[in-house]
C-alpha cells in the first residue's frame, strides 16, 4: 500500500502533467481547512511564475481533469489558487478495508532496508538511574520501534558509560573497605574471590567516593591511578570492574523491564577502547592531529560557523583520552561492524558541542563513511512545576525507580476514583498506566523543548494523555465484549454518519503521520495521531448507538470499525513502547 498522500500526489501530478505542467507541482498535503476539504494541493502557486499564468487559472485546469476521478467526491479550484480535494466515501472505505487486511495496517516499508544505529540510554555504570535518564530511554526506544516498523534494519545500543573516572573512584573506595581481597593488589590470580557487591552498595559507594575525592587529594590521585591501570588492563581491577558492571547492568535491567525498554547491543565506552589506537592513527595519517600545549587536538571550526567551535581534544596532556575520543572510536567500531547508513544519538541538548566536534572529526577523517548520517537528536529538560529540573521534595535528584513507583501509586489512586476497576491484577495495570502516562506525557512534546512533569495532568482521562488513549482502548474492549456474538466480517461496509467519516479520515492519515515522524525524528507526531484517532472515536461513539443499532449491516460495519480502531491504537502505543491494559 501507499500512504494516502503519496497516492493522491501521484494522481494530481499526473493531472498537472496532462495539462502541460511539471509534475512536481502535484504534491498533496492534508487540508488546512478541514471544513472545506480533506486534502489540498498548492502547486498552482508554485507554477504561476514559471508558466506566466494566474494560480487560479492553473488550479482550475487541473481540477477540471480531476473531477471525473472516482477517488474524489469533489475536486475544485478555490481562489486564489488552491486545489481542494474531497475524497469519495468509496475511496475512504476501500482504503480502510485495505488497511484492515494488510499487515501493520498497510503502513508502507522503506524502499531500501538501511541500517540505523540508535545510541540511547547512555547510563553510567555504578551510578543509579535517575530522572535525567528517563528521556533518552523513552524517546530512543520509540524511535527504534518506529524505524523497525518502517522496515529499517535498526540496532539499539545502550552505550553505557563504563570506562571513566567513576570506575576508578568506586574501585578505590572498595579497595579501602576490603583491603584483604587480592584483586586490589598485584597478587590477583584469576578465580580469586572478589568482594560481594550489591546494587544498593554501589548506590551508596559512588556518591561517597565522589565526595571524598573532592576533599582528599591522596584518594583522588589513587582513583585516577586506578582508572589508568584499569584501562591498561590490570587483571585484579578488570575482574572487579566486570563484577561492578554486571551488578549495575542487572540493576538497570529492572528499571528497563518496568519501562518496556530493551537494547540489541549492551556495549559501553569500554568496547570502543580497542579502536582508540586505530582511530588516532587515522587522524595522524590524515594530518589532522596537532600538538597544542602537550595535548593532541583536531581543529574543527568551519567557515560559516556562527560561534567559534573549539577543537576536539583527542589526547589530553596527561596522555589520557577524552570523551570525544571514545565516541570517535565508537563510530569507527560501528563502521567496521555494521557500515550504518545512519547513527542517531538520543542525548541531552547540553552535549551539542560534543557531538558537533565528534561528527566533524569523524567525517573529516573518513572514520564515518560519506553515506553515514550522523545526527544528535537532542532533547530538552524535564522540569518540575517551578520550571527547574525535576527534583525530589527534598530538592535532591530523584531515582528513576522512585519516579516509577510514584506514577504507579498515583495511577492506583486514580483507578479507585474511576468507575472502572481493573480486571485481574490491579497493581500490574496501575504500573502500566503509570508508565503510559509518563511516556506519552514526555513524547507528546516537541523533543527539543523542555517540559513540565505533571503526573496529575499526565494521568488525566481527558486531553492528550496516555491514560486517555488506554482508556479509549478499554472502552472499545468493553463494546466488543458485549457484542461478541455479532462481530462478523473483517471489513467496513460503508459510511453511515459524519462522525464516522471524520474518524475514518483520521485513520487513513496514520501511515503519513508515521512516515513524517521518521522524516522529522519526531515521536510527537505519532502521539498526536493516536490522540486524534481516540478523540474522533469518542465523537463517533457518542453520535452512534452501535450496540442497539437495528440495521445489522450497519451494526456489523461499526463493530468492525471499532475493532480496527482498537488495533490501530494498540499499534501506535506499541511503536511508542507503551503497553496497554484490558480494562480500567
Ligand atoms: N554516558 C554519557 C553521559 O552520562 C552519555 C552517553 C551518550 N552517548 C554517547 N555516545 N556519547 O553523559
Amino acid at each position: 500500500m501507499e500512504t494516502v498522500i503519496k497516492e493522491l500526489s501521484a494522481v494530481v501530478s499526473d493531472a498537472f502533467e496532462r495539462c502541460g505542467y511539471d509534475r512536481s507541482l502535484g504534491s498533496v498535503i492534508v487540508s488546512n481547512r478541514p471544513d472545506l476539504c480533506h486534502y489540498q494541493c498548492d502547486g498552482a502557486f508554485r507554477g504561476a511564475k514559471a508558466y506566466g499564468k494566474a494560480p487560479l487559472a492553473i488550479a482550475s485546469e487541473v481540477a477540471e481533469l480531476l473531477k471525473g476521478n472516482p477517488v474524489f467526491a469533489e475536486a475544485a479550484a478555490a481562489a486564489p489558487g488552491f486545489i481542494n480535494l474531497t475524497l469519495s466515501d468509496e475511496k475512504i472505505t476501500a482504503y480502510i478495508n485495505e488497511m484492515i487486511s494488510a499487515e501493520n495496517a498497510g503502513i508502507p516499508k522503506a524502499e531500501k532496508k538501511e541500517t540505523v544505529i540508535i545510541d540511547y540510554g547512555g547510563a553510567n555504570i555504578a551510578k543509579p538511574l535517575h530522572v535525567g535518564h528517563l528521556r533518552p530511554h523513552i524517546i530512543g526506544e520509540a524511535l527504534k520501534r518506529l524505524m523497525r516498523l518502517l522496515g529499517y534494519n535498526v540496532i539499539g545500543d545502550v552505550h553505557l558509560g563504563d570506562w571513566g573516572l567513576q570506575m576508578g573512584l568506586v574501585i578505590a573506595e572498595l579497595s579501602e573497605r576490603y583491603p584483604e581481597y587480592s584483586c586490589f593488589s598485584d597478587g590477583y590470580r584469576e578465580g580469586d574471590a572478589l568482594p560481594e557487591i550489591t546494587a544498593e552498595a554501589l548506590n551508596e559507594i559512588y556518591p561517597y567516593a565522589s565526595q571524598k575525592s573532592k576533599t582528599d587529594p591522596a584518594f583522588n590521585e589513587k582513583a585516577h591511578r586506578i582508572t589508568f591501570e584499569l584501562q591498561q588492563g590490570k587483571a585484579g581491577y578488570v575482574a572487579v570492574w566486570k563484577l561492578i558492571r554486571r551488578v549495575s547492568v542487572n540493576d538497570f535491567k529492572e528499571s528497563y523491564r518496568r519501562l518496556n525498554v530493551d537494547f540489541d547491543l549492551w556495549y559501553g565506552e569500554s568496547d570502543a577502547d580497542r579502536y582508540v589506537g586505530e582511530a588516532i592513527s587515522i587522524l595522524r595519517e590524515k594530518g589532522l592531529l596537532c600538538e597544542d600545549g602537550g595535548a593532541q587536538i583536531v581543529s574543527v571550526s568551519e567557515e560559516g560557523d556562527k560561534a567559534q567551535i573549539p577543537p576536539a581534544i583527542i589526547i589530553k596532556s596527561d596522555g589520557a583520552i577524552n570523551y570525544q575520543t571514545t565516541d570517535i572510536a565508537t563510530i569507527l567500531q560501528r563502521k567496521l561492524d555494521f557500515s550504518p547508513d545512519k547513527i542517531w544519538y538520543v542525548v541531552d541538548k547540553r552535549q551539542e558541542l560534543h557531538f558537533t566536534q565528534v561528527f566533524r572529526v569523524s567525517k573529516k577523517a573518513g572514520i564515518a563513511e560519506e553515506k553515514t548520517e550522523l545526527a544528535h537528536l537532542s532533547f530538552g529538560t524535564m522540569n518540575g512545576a517551578d520550571g527547574k529540573p525535576y527534583k525530589t521534595r527534598e530538592g535532591g535528584v530523584m531515582r528513576l525507580s522512585e519516579l516509577l513507583d510514584n506514577a504507579a501509586s498515583a495511577a492506583m489512586e486514580k483507578m479507585k476514583d474511576s468507575d472502572y476497576a481493573a480486571e485481574g491484577d490491579i497493581k500490574k495495570a496501575a504500573e502500566k498506566i503509570g508508565v503510559a502516562a509518563i511516556k506519552f506525557g514526555d513524547m507528546i512534546n516537541q523533543m527539543s523543548k523542555d517540559y513540565v512533569f505533571d503526573l496529575d495532568k499526565f494521568l488525566s482521562f481527558e486531553g492528550k494523555t496516555g491514560t486517555y488513549i488506554l482508556y479509549t482502548i478499554t472502552r472499545i474492549n468493553s463494546i466488543l465484549k458485549k457484542a461478541e456474538d455479532s462481530v462478523s466480517g473483517k471489513l467496513v461496509a460503508g459510511i453511515y454518519s459524519q462522525a464516522e467519516r471524520s474518524l475514518m479520515l483520521r485513520l487513513i492519515q496514520t501511515a503519513d503521520a508515521f512516515w513524517a515522524a521518521a522524516r522529522d525524528k519526531a515521536m510527537n507526531y505519532v502521539c498526536e495521531n493516536a490522540y486524534q484517532i481516540a478523540a474522533a472515536f469518542s465523537m463517533f461513539y457518542h453520535d452512534n448507538h452501535i450496540l442497539s443499532e437495528a440495521d445489522i449491516n450497519k451494526r456489523a460495519s461499526w463493530l468492525n470499525l471499532c475493532r480496527f480502531v482498537r488495533s490501530l491504537l494498540i499499534l501506535h502505543m506499541d511503536v511508542l513502547g507503551i503497553e496497554t491494559v484490558e480494562a480500567m
